[in-house]
């Protein structure tokens, strides 16, 4: 049997009346497996076979190949080089036209506006304290030639932020890592008019830890939302039990969110509540 989305085309040429493929060209390529003993590339030699009965134009033999066999590409390259031959026209040159890559290595430091970052490269991480707790690492870096610094420096590290925090803000806007996600409006710090993924958008230029505002609580609303979060939520908008409960003890507003799960929150007022992502600072720098 064909599969689902070659049905349309295989019933179409099945129930073709006589002579329909005249002044047709056509070729055929099939992949197969031969597990299916029976049927082992029954449905591209079907198609073949009913193209040139009802009068088409064969350009080159039926391509075979394997899924079973590395050499599958191979045998396709070399199959799709003849049947190229045979279309002529330059068709050759558009099908091995290059694909051009432009890369910015400094998109996201420019909007996240550490400009003075650059790149450098971990050449070591060794980890030097005992046991699985309080883990202390010694890491060394190489640094570009034009980066100086003196013993007592700060060293600047634009981090993304972990993954499992990530997971957790998809996961409560319902979205997937892959989603497209395209920012428009007001951003400054904000990768604005491009798709980027929800992922890397998440990873790279929120800060989804700082503790929620005040304000930011005020501004939730509780339409909608179960009794419980409704009460919940009236509760925090208590200075003092937002002070006790919430200030105190850094609760972030994913935090908050994955506290009161029926509150809805549009993701572009959540995506601009959060603060741009913060560059870690490692002070007293060792020379050597
Ligand atoms: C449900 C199923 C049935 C298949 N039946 C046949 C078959 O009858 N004959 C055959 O040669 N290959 C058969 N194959 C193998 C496919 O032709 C092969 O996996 C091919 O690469 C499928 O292309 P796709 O990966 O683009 O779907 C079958 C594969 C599946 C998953």
């Amino acid at each position: 049997m064909p599969t689902d989305d070659a049905a349309f085309f295989h019933q179409g040429l099945k129930s073709a009346p006589k002579d329909s493929f005249k002044n047709v060209k056509y070729a055929v390529f099939g992949c197969g497996h031969p597990d299916w003993v029976k049927t082992f590339y029954a449905v591209p030699s079907a198609i073949d076979e009913m193209l040139e009965a009802g009068g088409g134009e064969r350009l080159v033999a039926r391509g075979k190949g394997d899924v079973t066999k590395a050499e599958l590409f191979d045998d396709f390259d070399e199959w799709a080089s003849h049947f190229l031959d045979k279309l002529g026209d330059g068709r050759r040159e558009r099908v091995e036209a290059k694909l051009s890559v432009s890369v910015d290595t400094n998109k996201r430091k420019n909007l996240l506006q550490h400009e003075f970052l650059s790149s450098a490269t971990v050449v070591s991480n060794t980890i030097i304290s005992k046991g699985d707790r309080d883990v202390k690492r010694h890491l060394v870096f190489r640094i570009p030639k034009e980066v100086t610094y003196r013993t007592g420096d700060y060293f600047a590290i634009l981090p993304t932020s972990p993954l499992v925090t990530v997971r957790r803000a998809l996961i409560r806007f319902k979205l997937h890592a892959d989603d497209l996600l395209t920012l428009s409006g007001d951003g400054a710090t904000l990768p604005l008019d491009i798709p980027l993924s929800a992922h890397d958008l998440f990873a790279g230029f929120v800060e989804l830890s700082h503790p929620v505002s005040f304000k930011q609580v005020q501004s939730l609303s509780g339409e909608g939302a179960s009794q419980a979060d409704q009460d919940q939520l009236r509760a925090f908008f208590d200075k003092g039990t937002f002070d006790s409960e919430i200030a105190a003890k850094h609760i972030s507003l994913l935090d908050l969110l994955e506290m009161l799960p029926t509150i809805r929150m549009d993701l572009g007022d959540f995506i601009k509540a959060l603060p741009p992502i913060r560059m870690r600072q490692v002070s007293d720098l060792s020379t050597f």
